[in-house]
């Protein structure tokens, strides 16, 4: 793997190693930071697929484009600056969706599951690895998590809520790959990402008030057949 994409993967999981992802398949990844996905994705997919990033830094996608570069992907990888709850890609494009880390961090995360649909071929499937709250957090903490620039709790919605989400944007065979309660430690990591010299940690006393309740959750699901 490019060192590039090494230091800058900010993932909470592996969604290539669930995705099942076959040789000529089409893979788009959400937010795909500095392509460490894509790269494996494209591996996976072989010479007959491709992959498809998409960040909304530009500065991310530039850094893709190198990773990419250096392992020789460029003619089947593409990389997009954008938005993924507003996908500048046409309709079933893709036999499957992955994104590690990144739908938390968006406000409208029905509008992403809603684009994921869109974007996949029928049958297509999604490949997910992502943070979600055992419980809803109390809107204050929530807003303090904000205002710390902790976006992955600040973002983070409770479980309940994420399944029903992703079910009412269509998909079905919804099934938990693995789920996983952040140690003290991963809790610390995460509220500081990308790291603490840019992020400094949210207060111990407002850590307390969410450790044992966050939660990695990596899960598979697919667009109907019939779709
Ligand atoms: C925690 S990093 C994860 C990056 C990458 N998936 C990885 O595993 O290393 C989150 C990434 O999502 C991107 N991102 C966040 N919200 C986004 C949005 N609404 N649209 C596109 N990209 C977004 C950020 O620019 C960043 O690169």
């Amino acid at each position: 793997m490019p060192q590039v994409a090494l230091d800058l993967s900010r993932g909470c999981g592996n969604p290539v190693g669930f995705a099942d992802i076959k040789s000529g398949d089409v893979v788009v990844d959400l937010g795909c930071g500095a392509g460490i996905d894509l790269v494996l994705a494209a591996e996976r997919a072989t010479s007959d697929g491709r992959a498809i990033g998409v960040d909304f830094s530009s500065r991310m996608i530039e850094r893709a484009h190198q990773a990419v570069a250096e392992k020789g992907l460029a003619g089947r990888v593409k990389l997009h600056v954008g938005d993924i709850a507003e996908l500048d890609l046409p309709d079933s494009i893709a036999d499957v969706v992955i994104s590690n880390c990144v739908i938390n961090l968006c406000p409208d995360k029905d509008a992403v599951y809603r684009e994921a649909y869109r974007i996949l071929k029928p049958g297509g499937r999604l490949a997910i690895s992502d943070i979600a709250l055992t419980e809803e957090m109390a809107p204050e903490l929530r807003e303090r998590f904000q205002a710390a620039g902790a976006g992955c709790l600040g973002g983070a919605i409770a479980e309940s809520g994420y399944w029903r989400m992703v079910s009412d944007a269509g998909f079905g065979d919804l099934r938990t790959v693995n789920r996983h309660i952040l140690s003290n430690d991963e809790l610390r990591a995460l509220a500081s990402c990308p790291g603490e010299e840019f992020c400094p940690p949210p207060s111990a006393a407002d850590l307390a008030l969410v450790a044992g309740r966050v939660a990695s959750v990596k899960f598979t699901a697919v667009k109907s057949r019939s779709a």
